[in-house]
């Protein structure tokens, strides 16, 4: 027997029953527009559904081995990642939700730069944009499932943001957490919404795109001063591709399998090399000094979210998602006609370049973490201090093992939560400095009671010898003063 000949009769029997290539091959072979230049820009939404494809697989045989519940959550995952296969697929899961949300946001740009959203593909542009706003919630409800401190605190802070939403805070904030603390039935809620509720959603969505990539067809390159005209367009699409149409498979999708499987190939290069993140330590209500860091994709948003007033939080909470939802909806219902090419909308430009600065710098801003300690600050070096020893050095000393120097700066050294003490001499009295160390601020701890007199002592003796210009004055600089004292500066 011929096992080519075997396959080959099972094949025909199985299209016979189930018309896979009536149905199918007609839509794999459809034409699109032939795009010489522009080709490699189209490739980020296959890729996108390839790296969601990866986390339904990943995601499913992580289920099988993650426990909901607040008591055995964190050391389910531990001993998932004990195991090489678990450490690995774990790292894949992680790394492939980091690709789906580049991959949705470049193939987000380039629909948006390139004006794919107008007549007649408005309906792909909403369901993309809800697969964009289901991929972002994807994400922040997976950070919490890992239930170690991060993600914990993670939950805590986003309830407490939400709950400052004006009037529906106080309902969102419970409706989040399925309760007024976190506990077992916020990780319940979470891990509900992560493998039911949203990814069923999105499969509807996803099937509904396609359908609509296929029905309306995919976009050509824009050209500048060829306008979409609703009332002519489908009629010139269907004659450019009778003209110069080319068979989407394989002459136009090899690319997407091509980068399909570099993107595949290298979400599982980083697991296997960088691994998932480290599980911090299991949640601890009562630590109220952990610094909650969410993954790298929410980190710009957190900063943000982190550095602005007090006061205009509330609004940028509720508004900043208003707005942004509100743009995804109007784009293709009030800019559905008209020019399609980047070089004809220069707006799109700026709007898509200040989006990706912001992000990018308070990415960086998130990445350097002003607000929260800074736990691995090193003792001032004797440059700085001044002095070898005495109440002045004792005093620095005493600046760094009580930990100020976590949150405070001398001299380029140090933390920057709190307000920097270079030049606490000049601004402040011994006694308003020893009644905030005393006291403390909302975001610094009371000092009674943990520092010995003598310790007080010297730690005042050092701040008070902090000055903005540092006496005595190296000889160098001193011939410079004079100078500039005899130019009358
Ligand atoms: C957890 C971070 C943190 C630690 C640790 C900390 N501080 Fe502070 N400190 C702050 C913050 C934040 C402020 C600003 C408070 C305010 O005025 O609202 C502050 C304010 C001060 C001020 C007043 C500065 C000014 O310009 O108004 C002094 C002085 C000071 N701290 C000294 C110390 C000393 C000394 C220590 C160690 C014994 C210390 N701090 C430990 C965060 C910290």
């Amino acid at each position: 027997m011929d096992p080519v000949r075997i396959l080959k009769q099972i094949w025909r029997w199985f299209d016979d029953l189930t018309g896979f290539s009536q149905s199918l091959g007609p839509i794999m072979a459809h034409p699109v527009p032939r795009a010489r230049k522009t080709r490699w820009f189209y490739v980020f939404g296959s890729a996108t559904l390839i790296a969601f494809l990866v986390q339904v697989v990943t995601g499913i045989a992580l289920s099988s081995a993650y426990v909901t519940g607040s008591g055995q959550a964190y050391d389910s995952l531990r001993f998932i990642t004990s195991s090489p296969i678990g450490r690995i697929i774990r790292g894949i899961h992680y790394f492939g939700a980091s690709a789906m949300i580049i991959l949705i946001g470049l193939h987000t740009i380039r629909v948006y730069l390139m004006g794919a959203y107008k007549y007649p593909r408005q309906m792909n542009w909403l369901t993309g944009a809800g697969l964009l706003l289901f991929t972002l919630l994807m994400a922040f409800t997976g950070q919490l499932l890992r239930w170690d401190q991060m993600g914990f605190w993670t939950a805590v802070v986003a309830a407490e943001q939400a709950g400052r939403a004006p009037l529906i805070g106080n309902w969102l904030g419970h409706f989040l957490l399925a309760g007024n603390t976190v506990g077992g039935a916020t990780l319940s809620r979470f891990f509900a919404a992560h493998v039911f509720f949203l990814p069923a959603l999105m499969f509807l969505f996803i099937a509904v795109h396609l359908y609509l990539v296929i029905f309306n067809g995919i976009s050509e390159p824009p050209k500048a001063g060829r306008p979409v005209d609703p009332r002519t367009y489908r009629h010139w699409y269907h004659s450019l591709l009778e003209r110069e149409g080319i068979p989407f498979w394989p002459q136009a999708a090899w690319r997407d399998v091509f980068f399909g499987a570099i993107v595949v190939l290298a979400i599982f290069v980083l697991a296997l090399v960088v691994g998932p993140p480290e599980l911090g330590k299991p949640p601890d209500p009562t630590i109220i000094s952990a610094s909650p860091r969410p993954d790298w994709y929410f980190m710009w948003y957190f900063a943000l979210l982190s550095l602005i007033p007090k006061w205009s939080e509330r609004w940028v909470i509720i508004l900043g998602p208003l707005v942004f939802g509100l743009f995804l909806i109007l784009v293709p219902l009030l800019g559905g006609r008209g020019e399609r090419s980047p070089l004809r909308r220069p707006w799109a430009i700026l709007i898509i370049l200040s989006v990706v600065f912001v992000i990018a710098h308070y990415w960086v801003v998130g990445i350097r973490a002003p607000w929260s300690p800074r736990l691995d600050a090193q003792p001032l070096p004797s440059s700085v201090v001044g002095v070898a020893d005495g109440p002045i050095a004792d005093g620095a000393r005493v600046f760094y093992d009580k930990g100020c120097e976590y949150c405070h700066t001398i001299s380029g050294y140090g933390g920057i939560r709190g307000p920097d003490l270079s030049d606490a001499g000049d601004r402040m009295s011994a006694a308003q400095m020893a009644t905030r160390i005393f006291s403390g601020a909302e975001n610094m701890p009371s000092y009674r009671g943990n520092l010995k007199p003598e310790e007080l002592a010297s730690l005042l003796a050092f701040l008070a010898s902090r000055h903005r210009v540092q006496l005595p004055t190296p000889p160098a600089l001193q011939g410079l003063a004079r100078q500039e004292a005899a130019h009358g500066r």
